[in-house]
């Protein structure tokens, strides 16, 4: 008999609507692949269940499997369940902001990834070697990389920065090039650059057309070209996520960057004092004012609650030179 449908609600709701469906397409969009780890990342769900979902779903159009190497199966979203991608984010940024209002804990496996590797790495005394780790493993579907989301967060959307025309851009730490393509669309002739090879090379992937250029650096090293070069300067989140004796050293670095006359904008998970749990590291309002070096004086510092991000309370500050 055919199904009437008295709303699109019905019709989602009707595809990933079981608890578990949700829950696997959203493994699958972030990244992870392959059927072991899919078990792992949902150790309530019995294998049989997950194979009987994995196989309805690939029915449905919405996943497909293929071989890996070793004869390890792995899934990925077909383009359709692709196009699901939004609805599971808002899922996830809504749950989030309300498991934070409420105290409730989210195990997040990105979020447990980071710390695994990031743990073994400051062990040895390698402070930045985790995220190239993070970023391999996630290429090969076996980790999730927790900050890469589809859209910017809207704390950047909503900075006001000035037209990119006519104007060059740099953002530091860009991960998988998300924030770099939203300058290079707003006509910044952009260079983002990142630590980790891979980043770099998955971020070039992913944006085989894009203008930006993409450079392997560190930013406690960079080339002494960058120095002074930038009208607008976006560090997002990444002096957070180096350990507190880097601070000072990633700070200047970050502020060295802004040519005269231009902008650095800044944002970060806030933190009323210093911690040692991370990463990441939150920054303290100081942390914040200390990017006003090297030229710079502070325009504003904004602490923010974020709509869209588990670690509830930001900081948006921007920094003339
Ligand atoms: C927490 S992530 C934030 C990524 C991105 N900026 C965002 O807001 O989503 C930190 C990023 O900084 C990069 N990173 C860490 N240390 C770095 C360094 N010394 N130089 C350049 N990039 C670095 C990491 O590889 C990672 O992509």
């Amino acid at each position: 008999m055919e199904k009437h449908y008295h709303s699109g609600v019905e019709v989602t709701t009707d595809l990933i609507g079981g608890k578990w469906r949700a829950v696997v397409l959203a493994h699958l969009h972030h990244g992870l692949r392959r059927d072991a780890e899919l078990r792992r990342r949902m150790p309530e769900v019995g294998e049989l269940t997950l194979v009987q979902l994995l196989r309805e779903l690939e029915v449905e159009g919405l996943v497909q499997r293929h071989e890996a190497a070793g004869h390890e199966v792995e899934f990925q979203l077909t383009e359709q369940g692709a196009t699901l991608g939004p609805v599971l984010q808002a899922m996830d940024v809504w749950g989030q902001a309300h498991a934070a209002r409420h105290g409730l804990e989210i195990q997040e496996p990105g979020r447990a990834d980071t710390r695994r590797l990031a743990a073994a790495s400051l062990a040895r005394g390698d402070a930045t070697g985790w995220f190239e780790k993070l970023y391999a493993e996630a290429g090969n579907g076996l980790a999730q990389v927790p900050w890469d989301r589809p859209e910017p967060t809207a704390n950047l959307l909503s900075a006001g920065l000035p037209a990119g025309e006519g104007r060059r851009a740099l953002v530091v730490g860009c991960g998988l090039g998300r924030d770099a393509e939203y300058l290079a669309g707003l006509g910044y002739a952009t260079t983002a650059f990142d630590i980790s090879e891979t980043a770099i090379r998955t971020a070039r992937e992913r944006h085989p057309s894009s203008s930006v250029d993409y450079r392997t650096a560190d930013l406690l090293a960079p080339p002494a070209e960058w120095r002074h070069a930038y009208d607008l300067v976006v560090e997002s989140n990444n002096v957070q996520a180096l350990p507190r004796d880097l601070r000072e050293r990633a700070t200047a670095s970050v502020a060295g960057f802004v040519a005269a006359g231009g902008t650095l904008l800044v944002l970060a998970a806030a933190a009323d004092k210093p911690s040692d749990d991370g990463p990441p590291w939150p920054l303290t309002r100081d942390e914040v004012e200390a990017f006003a070096a090297d030229g710079l004086r502070a325009e504003r510092v904004e602490q923010l609650e974020a709509v869209d991000d588990p670690l509830v309370v930001r900081w948006r500050a921007t920094f003339r030179a």
